[in-house]
């Protein structure tokens, strides 16, 4: 199976910041998009730390790929195709090995191990084009982490589909982002600011409007509401409730209020803890909290319905 329905998506997950939790939250988003039916790959453009492989705990590419096989080879021009990896046949984590009915395949792209970022470049470009394009014919959703910040990878992304094969596809773009003040004012600045991907987006060919129709944040790992609380003293309660009303401000002032959202996850402890899948077996035996699943599978849904875009 490929598609349940709709065109194929191209899902870039950003991030201003460092240790966000955006490969996390994708490489679960992913998972849940497998199980709702999609054929998903997971391309790991981090390039600095191709570390895609210990999240789907594929023994022996935990720091990507052999040198000379993974994406890091092949945007360099060096091999014809990057190595690929099934998940549930390469993981070593065995409740993951079982592909539940109904499942599409989860294919993972890793980096090189030892791979480290490098400048971007028309070659570059046009071979990201190439893969990304050739991966759509393949898969329904393509999921390309990419570096933090004002990246190469992030400049890969916004060249690759500003024209050529790419243009008129369906590409979103995640920005995650904690939820703490100064998440909020990078992920803000990340999105808007002058050097953000709108402006950049902008020069660089894109329709700035459009581009930001097709970007949402996530919030990632968000303390519990007051209500769900508890052993707070009155004090503490009270100027944790100041912050959450002033944070919500903040995120409106740097627009990435409510309607920009995708969506958030709670803390979830095993991820305090472990950077990790969340299955299901894991809820069932009390060891992740069910909400930490329901975020992940909310996010899934909300990242292929139609309604969430606002584009034609
Ligand atoms: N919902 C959550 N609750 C608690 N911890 C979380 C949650 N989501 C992610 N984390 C943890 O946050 C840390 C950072 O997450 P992750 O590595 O995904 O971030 P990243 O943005 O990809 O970082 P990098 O820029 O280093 O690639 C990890 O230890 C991860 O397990
Ligand atoms: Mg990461």
């Amino acid at each position: 199976m490929r598609a349940r329905g709709s065109d194929p998506m191209l899902v870039f997950a950003t991030s201003d910041k460092g240790g966000t939790g955006r490969s996390v939250t994708s490489c679960n988003i992913a998972y849940r998009l497998c199980l709702r039916g999609h054929d998903v790959a997971y391309v790991d453009f981090d390039f600095g730390s191709p570390t895609a492989g210990a999240l789907f705990e594929i023994g022996g590419v935990e720091r990507g790929i052999a040198e000379g096989l993974g994406l890091h080879s092949y945007l360099q021009d060096q091999i014809g195709e990057p190595a690929r990896l099934n998940v549930t046949r390469s993981t070593d984590r065995s409740q993951l090995r079982r592909d539940p009915p109904g499942s599409g395949k989860l294919v993972l792209f890793p980096g090189d191990e030892g791979g480290a970022e490098f400048g971007c470049d028309d070659v570059k470009v046009e071979r990201v084009a190439t893969l990304l394009s050739s991966l759509l014919g393949e898969f329904s959703v393509v999921m390309v982490d990419l570096s933090a910040g004002r990246s190469v990878a992030l400049e890969l992304a916004l060249r690759a589909t500003a024209s050529g094969p790419l243009r008129n596809c369906a590409h979103r773009w995640l920005v995650f982002h904690r939820w703490t003040h100064q998440h909020v004012l990078a992920a803000g600045g990340l999105v808007h600011g002058a050097h953000g991907l709108i402006k950049t987006g902008g020069e660089w060919g894109h329709d700035s409007e459009a581009l930001l129709a097709s970007t949402r944040c996530v919030r990632t790992a968000v303390p519990a509401a007051d209500r769900t609380r508890s052993g707070d003293r009155p004090p503490q309660s009270a100027w944790l409730d100041e912050q959450a009303v002033a944070l919500r401000e903040l995120a409106m002032a740097n627009r990435i209020g409510a309607a920009m959202m995708l969506g958030q996850t709670p803390i979830e402890p095993m991820l305090q803890w472990r950077e990790q899948l969340i299955l299901d077996v894991d809820v069932n035996a009390q060891l992740a909290n069910e909400a930490t699943v329901e975020a992940y599978t909310d996010l899934a849904r909300r990242l292929t319905d139609k309604s969430t875009w606002d584009i034609e």
